[in-house]
Order: structure tokens, then sequence, then C-alpha cells
């Protein structure tokens, strides 16, 4: 019979890290019952990236989830989740025809106040968010519903700082080597085997007006062709393995595409990480009104030797859903 790690006497590790968008469509096309509205199908590729993911992380041990959201914004420092269970309504502020979720979150609270704490060392402004009632963002529920629809790991949620809009974006670089490297030393302080989530699409052009039928695919394409060939350079540099140079373009990347890396989550991550040097698994890429998306992940191979029983695929009606609506 399996017994509880030893969290405080085990040094803690990242065991995966992912890019891991978060439009609410995917949700609304998987047809979950947790969100109301009903879809007769749409962006599968994207939602085929995320099953292949999910197939990838249930060969992978670990304890929690660490999300790092662009759409928790804060203003002063960053906001750490630690509230022990959330449940309430989501209900998407642009897409509430597509989104209405009911979640329920466990959280690792004893994770949270370490990273809160490391940071407090090294000086970096944090704030433990305590509220029961706070109201969990879409972007952290959308990722964290695609890597785990059942719930059953509890999370770590980090907040976006605004950094970039109101300095500039490579003091939002600064910022956000310095929390990665914070929450890697958290993290093996924890004893936790962690798996951390980038929650965010590359370009972020998208198209101001709405289809009739949102999930028709005929109407979905990228908004321009140079947004691709950016997209496409990240993506490439992702394969090589050569996330310090895919980082180091992140300002300029996002300057030309309005990114949501300009969040930070993907340079939090790999800064966390240590900068990958082999490649990581793309998944898929797909676009979404059409912004560009990346489903890819980076596990180092220590980390698929001890798979587990658990599965993250039950629960999801997967695949195209006819005659639903
Ligand atoms: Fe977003």
């Amino acid at each position: 019979m399996a017994t509880e790690p030893q969290k405080s006497k085990t040094k803690g590790a990242i065991v995966a890290g992912c890019l891991a968008p978060h439009p609410p469509h995917l949700v609304y096309a998987e047809n979950p019952p947790q969100n109301e509205p009903r879809s007769e199908c749409g962006w599968e590729t994207l939602r085929w990236a995320y099953e292949s993911m999910r197939n990838e992380l249930s060969t992978i041990d670990h304890d929690v989830l660490v999300i790092l959201s662009p759409h928790w914004r804060t203003y002063v420092g960053t906001h750490i989740l630690a509230t022990p269970h959330l449940k309430s309504l989501s209900v998407d502020p642009v897409f509430p025809h597509l989104f209405r979720y009911s979640y329920d979150i466990k959280v690792d609270v004893e994770l949270a106040e370490t990273i809160h704490a490391v940071c407090q060392e090294k000086n970096i402004p944090t704030k433990l968010m305590q509220n029961p009632d706070f109201r969990v963002d879409y972007g952290t529920i959308v990722t964290g519903h695609m890597i785990n629809p059942l719930w059953n790991k509890p999370i770590v949620c980090l907040s976006a700082n605004s950094v970039s809009a109101y300095y500039n974006l490579d003091r939002m670089q600064a910022l956000m080597m310095e929390l990665g490297a914070a929450t890697k030393e958290a993290i093996e302080k924890s004893g936790r085997k962690a798996i951390l989530l980038a929650s965010h699409s590359l370009s972020h052009r998208h198209f101001t007006s709405e289809n009739e039928i949102p999930e028709d695919m005929s109407k979905e394409h990228i908004t321009n062709h140079s947004l691709y060939l950016w997209d496409m350079k990240m993506i490439n540099l992702m394969k090589a393995g050569k996330s310090k140079e895919m980082v180091d373009l992140i300002p300029d990347f996002t300057e030309q595409t309005i990114a949501e890396t300009e969040s930070g989550g993907l340079t939090w991550m790999m800064q966390a990480m240590d900068y990958p040097t082999y490649p990581a698994k793309v998944h898929g890429y797909g676009t979404v009104i059409g912004t560009g998306n990346v489903v890819a992940s980076w596990a180092p191979k220590s980390s698929h030797s001890a798979p587990t029983a658990h599965s993250t695929q039950s629960g999801v009606q997967s695949g195209v859903q006819l005659g639903t609506k």
C-alpha cells in the first residue's frame, strides 16, 4: 500500500514544465460536466494536443501543479494563492456564453507558504492570498482543467505582476528570473514533486467579432502570417532544446506579436527549470480566435521513471461531440 511521501525529509523537484494555454474555447469544446454551455466540436488540434500532454503527465509521479496565470493580475509584487479550498462558479467576462464553469479546487497551502517565505528571504515582494471567497481567474481554471479535469491534485497559483506594462519587458524578464529561482528553491525545500504550468498563448492578436457558430472551424486561422512566423520561430527553438535563446527572444517576440509571454510565465518556468537543453515535446499548435497557441512540455528523462496508476483522462468527454448543442 502506498504511503505518504516524507515531504520534509526528501528533497523536492520540478518533474516537468508545460506551456499550457487557456482559451476558454477549449473547455467549451470538450463539453465537460463542470461547464454549462454545450458545443458541437471545435479546436481539435489543440484539444488532442492536451490529450497527448495529459497522457505524458500521467506517467510522471507528481504531488502538485504550480500555475502562473496572466489573468490573475497584481500591481504590487506577486500574490500566491494560499486558501485550502475554493469552490464557486467562474463566468468568463468576454465569453460568458462559452464558459460558465463550476470549480472545486484544493490548494497546497504549505507549498504556497514556502514559496512566499523563500521570496521574502530574497526581498522579492509577495503576498499570500488567504481570502476564502477569492474568485479564481479563468486562466488558472482553464489550464488546470485541460491538464487535470478531475482536479485530483492540489494546485498553487501565482499571480502575474504587471511589470511589463508599468515598466518594460526587460524588467519583467529580470523579475520572473528571480521568481523562478525562488520557486525552484521552495519546491526543493518542500519535498514536493511539482509540475510547473505557464498558462498562456504565444502570439495574441485576435479577431474582434465572433462567428454565429463559435466552433465553426472554417473561420479559424492565424490573424496574419507574420505572427505565424514568429510563433514558428519560438517553437523551433523549443524543439531544438534552445530554451535560453528562446527566453532571450521573449521581449522582441512579445513586442511584435502582443504575446501573452508579457505575463512572465514562460520566463519564470524556464528559469525554475534551469533552461533545459533537451528538446521540448511539442504536442500541438493551433489558433483560437486568431491567436497562436502551443501545447508543449519539458520533462527530464528521470521524471518518466516512476509511472503512476492515476489517469487525468477519465471524466472528460473528449473528441468531437455531435448534436449536443
Ligand atoms: Fe489569456
